[in-house]
C-alpha cells in the first residue's frame, strides 16, 4: 500500500523537531566540558561581554528575570549578583546543562523547556537575558515572539550572540576562529569534534546583527538597538516592550 504523501508544512515542522532534537542531545553531551572551553575559547573575554549584558538588563522594570537558553547559567550567577532582590528563572532544553550549572545560581529556578514554547503565562517577566542561545534555536521568529508574550509592558529583552558578522575584520576572525582554532580545540577538550563544528557553524549561518532586530521589531518590539563588541565579534541587542 502507497503512504501518503506528506504535506510539506508537516515534512518542515518534523525536519525542525529533529534539529532541535539533535541540537538538544548535542548540547546534553557536550555539558561536562561547555565551561571549561568556554574559558579556554575565549580566553575569559566572554565574563566582560556577560557582565555588559546583565549592566543592560538592569534597567528592565521591576520584577522577575528569565534568563534565556540559560546553559551552565553563567548569566544567572552574574543576574544573581547584580540583582540580588530580582527573582530569577533558568530556562534551557538541555537538563543536563542546567543541572550542571545549578550550584552557580542556587536561587535560581530552573525548567527545562523549549525557548519556542514557554511554559510561562503572558507578561510573567520584566526582563529577559539570552546569551549565545538564540542562534541555536530552530525558528528566532518564534523564539522573539515567545520572549515578546511572556515579557509584561515596559518589559526588556536583552541578547548577546555571535551574529553572523558583517565587518571584515569580523568575518576574518570568525572564518579562522570557527572553522580551525573552535572545532580542534573543542575536539581536544572534549572528544566532541562533530559538536564544535556545528557550534562554529552556527556562527556564520545565523542572521546579522540587523536582521535579528529586524525580527525583534517583527515580534512587537520597540525601541530596538543593537551594537558590537570587540569588532563585531559579539553583539548586544537590547529590545523594549511598549509600557
Ligand atoms: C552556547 S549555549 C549558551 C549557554 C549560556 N547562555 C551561556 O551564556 O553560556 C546555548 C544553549 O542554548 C540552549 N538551547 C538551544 N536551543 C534551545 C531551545 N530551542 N530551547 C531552549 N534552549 C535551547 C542549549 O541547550 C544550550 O544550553
Amino acid at each position: 500500500m502507497q503512504s501518503a504523501p506528506i504535506p510539506e508544512q508537516k515534512r518542515r515542522d518534523s525536519h525542525e523537531k529533529e534539529h532541535g532534537d539533535a541540537v538538544r542531545v548535542m548540547f546534553d553531551r557536550i555539558a561536562p566540558t561547555y565551561d571549561a572551553l568556554n574559558r579556554v575559547m575565549s580566553l575569559g573575554v566572554d565574563v566582560r561581554w556577560r557582565k555588559r549584558a546583565v549592566r543592560e538588563l538592569e534597567s528592565a522594570p521591576p520584577g522577575p528575570i528569565l534568563d534565556l537558553c540559560a546553559g551552565t547559567l553563567d548569566l544567572s550567577k552574574l543576574v544573581s549578583e547584580r540583582m540580588p532582590d530580582r527573582e530569577l528563572t533558568a530556562a534551557d532544553f538541555s537538563a543536563e546543562m542546567l543541572e550542571l550549572g545549578r550550584n552557580k545560581a542556587p536561587r535560581a529556578r530552573r525548567v527545562v523547556c523549549d525557548a519556542m514554547e514557554l511554559p510561562f503565562p503572558d507578561g510573567s517577566f520584566a526582563g529577559i537575558i539570552a546569551g549565545f542561545g538564540i542562534r541555536n534555536v530552530s525558528k528566532t521568529e518564534l523564539c522573539a515572539k515567545e520572549a515578546r508574550r511572556v515579557l509584561k509592558k515596559g518589559g526588556l529583552f536583552v541578547t548577546l550572540e555571535f551574529f553572523k558578522p558583517e565587518s571584515l575584520r569580523a568575518k576574518a576572525f570568525h572564518g579562522v576562529y570557527a572553522r580551525a582554532v573552535l572545532p580542534t580545540v573543542g575536539a581536544a577538550i572534549s572528544g566532541e569534534r562533530s559538536a564544535y563544528a556545528y557550534l562554529a557553524e552556527s556562527m556564520q549561518g545565523f542572521l546579522t546583527r540587523r536582521a535579528y532586530e529586524d525580527v525583534l521589531r517583527n515580534a512587537g518590539f520597540t525601541n530596538v538597538r543593537g551594537y558590537d563588541l570587540l569588532l563585531g565579534i559579539a553583539s548586544i541587542v537590547i529590545a523594549e516592550v511598549a509600557p
